[in-house]
């Protein structure tokens, strides 16, 4: 296939200069130059194949809820998986089979899951974004993680194929996927195992889930937590506990409710983001000697940027 230029790529699943701020939960983000909107399994793959012949690279961009986007253009084509959506489910026995699109709402699936008592879920409660970004970034709480009832992932490849994985043989990490670090692939449908229980214990269990995220900024614009925590601690005390709490850069602020997460209190920039997490960095590691590492995923950083990192 001959290299194509941007415009000749029509139809109603391709934008061109679309502001990326409107699409993450801080509200920054610049243009992305290409952004692909698919809205089935069909265009989804159009859009892979066109970054395959086009770019070195694409971005996959679900809820926006935990991403840090550059503030200038963004080059790399960025594929919008929340077209792609729906549940199906399949009850055998004492055992539920969730059928996620990739672009579902985790809140859909949690919300559907308590309803009828389906469990396995529960660590994912008050966690926005949505199935694929989930996965690709093994969320949860202290208690658990969304990879550990992933049965199947069905994936289409970066040359194009289709294939699928089972949940079980993937080793998943703590906030990660190994298979999304390692090549170019997009997920586009996730099968969760879940288990039959009473209804009124899972949603026991969510409540409490959810009184552990009393101590978040869940009403302010933020992307979850900044940092990962290192082994045996966590990020949020270590960054109490260095004095991060209330500090500023433009109008980004480190929360007074929880030291690991960043505000955006006054349109913000990504810079002001970048700098902010940097200078959070540096206090625990004069203090601790700990290095945190994001939690959050970056596009268009550049190596140099105030923290690269990611
Ligand atoms: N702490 C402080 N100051 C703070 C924040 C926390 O001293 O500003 C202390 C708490 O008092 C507690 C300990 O640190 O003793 C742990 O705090 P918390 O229970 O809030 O848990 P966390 O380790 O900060 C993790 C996840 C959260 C998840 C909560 C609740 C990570 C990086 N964070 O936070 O996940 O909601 O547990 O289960 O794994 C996310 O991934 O985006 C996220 C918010």
């Amino acid at each position: 296939m001959s290299k194509l230029s941007a415009l000749d790529l029509t139809g109603s699943f391709v934008r061109y200069n679309v502001l990326l701020a409107h699409y993450t939960t801080w509200g920054v983000g610049g243009i992305a130059e290409t952004f692909f909107t698919p809205c089935d399994k069909d265009e989804l793959s159009a859009a892979v194949g066109w970054a395959r012949e086009n770019a070195e690279d694409f971005f996959v961009l679900g809820g926006g809820s935990n991403v840090l986007i550059s503030d200038q253009v963004i080059r790399t084509p960025v594929i919008l998986t929340t077209g792609i959506s729906g549940i199906s489910a399949r009850v055998s026995g004492d055992e539920v089979f969730l059928d996620c699109m990739a672009g579902t709402r985790l809140k859909d699936v949690l919300s559907l899951s308590v309803r009828n008592g389906w469990s396995g879920l529960e660590c994912a409660a008050g966690i926005p974004g949505t199935v694929g970004g989930a996965i690709a970034g093994n969320a949860g709480n202290l208690s658990g993680s969304v990879g550990q009832t992933v049965l199947r992932i069905a994936t289409i490849e970066a040359d194009g194929s289709l294939m699928e994985w089972n949940g079980r043989e993937i080793n998943w990490g703590y906030r990660r996927c190994p298979l999304f670090e390692e090549d170019r692939r997009i997920a586009y449908k996730v099968t969760f195992a879940l288990r039959v229980l009473e209804k009124d214990h899972v949603a026991g269990v969510m409540k409490t889930v959810m009184s552990g995220r009393k101590t978040q900024p869940i009403s302010s614009r933020t992307a979850g937590c900044v940092f990962k925590n290192p082994t045996g601690d966590s990020a949020g005390r270590l960054l109490d506990a260095s004095g991060c709490k209330g500090m500023t850069v433009g109008g980004a602020r480190v929360s007074e409710a929880h030291a690991n997460f960043i505000e955006n209190f006054g349109n913000c920039t990504a810079l002001d983001i970048l700098s902010l997490a940097a200078s959070c960095r540096e206090r625990v590691w004069e203090k601790f000697g700990a290095t945190l590492d994001f939690e959050i995923k970056t596009l268009g950083i550049p190596a140099g940027a105030p923290d690269a990192q990611g």
